[in-house]
């Protein structure tokens, strides 16, 4: 009987050790299956708040660049006004040259001639009778240079340069 005893008490220490065992086998699982399940939790929080930042940083980049485009955009629009206007006042300009430069050659047709064909022709250019002197409107230059080459009296004009023939010429058209 004794002899049982003892053999029961080493069998119920053995389950007890056993038990204990498993038990804390259990508590190790458990733990290990908790700490994945935080370690999942974080991942997939990790996961979210990159995708969150990079949701964001997407926006601002498309915010900023649709800033720059519009920037972009407004500065050619001002750049082309700007080239417009320049256009204008580049083309008033070389209008009011071209104006000044034939106004110009209209004074000096009519300076050449006042001071060395209006004695015979007469000052408006209609012709004088007295010194046998026929009217010169509408003269062009090869009629001005055909009399300067044949008529004796206009000799000295061949001293005239071509722009000058060229200015009485067109002088004497514009009557
Ligand atoms: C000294 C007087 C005199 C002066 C100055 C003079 N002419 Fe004459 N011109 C005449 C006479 C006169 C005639 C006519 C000649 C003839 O019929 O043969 C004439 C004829 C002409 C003709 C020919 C007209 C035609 O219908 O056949 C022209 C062109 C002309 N002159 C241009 C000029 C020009 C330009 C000047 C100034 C640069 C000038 N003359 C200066 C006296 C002059």
């Amino acid at each position: 009987m004794k002899k049982y005893a003892g053999l029961l008490l080493v069998v119920l220490l053995l389950a007890t050790l056993g038990a204990c065992t498993r038990r804390e086998e259990q508590s190790a699982e458990q733990r290990t299956d908790a700490a994945a399940g935080e370690a999942r939790q974080e991942a997939r929080e990790g996961a979210a708040a990159t995708e969150q930042a990079g949701r964001e940083a997407g926006r601002e980049a498309e915010k900023t660049g649709e800033g720059i485009g519009q920037k972009a955009e407004d500065l050619g629009r001002e750049a082309k006004q700007e080239a417009k206007e320049l256009g204008r006042e580049a083309s008033a300009a070389v209008g009011g040259a071209r104006e000044g430069v034939e106004k110009e050659k209209a004074a000096e047709g009519a300076s050449v001639y006042k001071a060395n064909c209006a004695t015979c022709h007469g000052a408006d250019a209609a012709g004088k009778t007295a010194m046998k002197a026929p009217a010169l409107k509408g003269t062009d230059e090869a009629a001005i240079r055909k009399v300067i080459a044949d008529h004796p009296q206009h000799a000295r004009f061949k001293k005239l340069t071509d722009d000058q023939i060229k200015a009485v010429s067109d002088y004497l058209r514009s009557l």
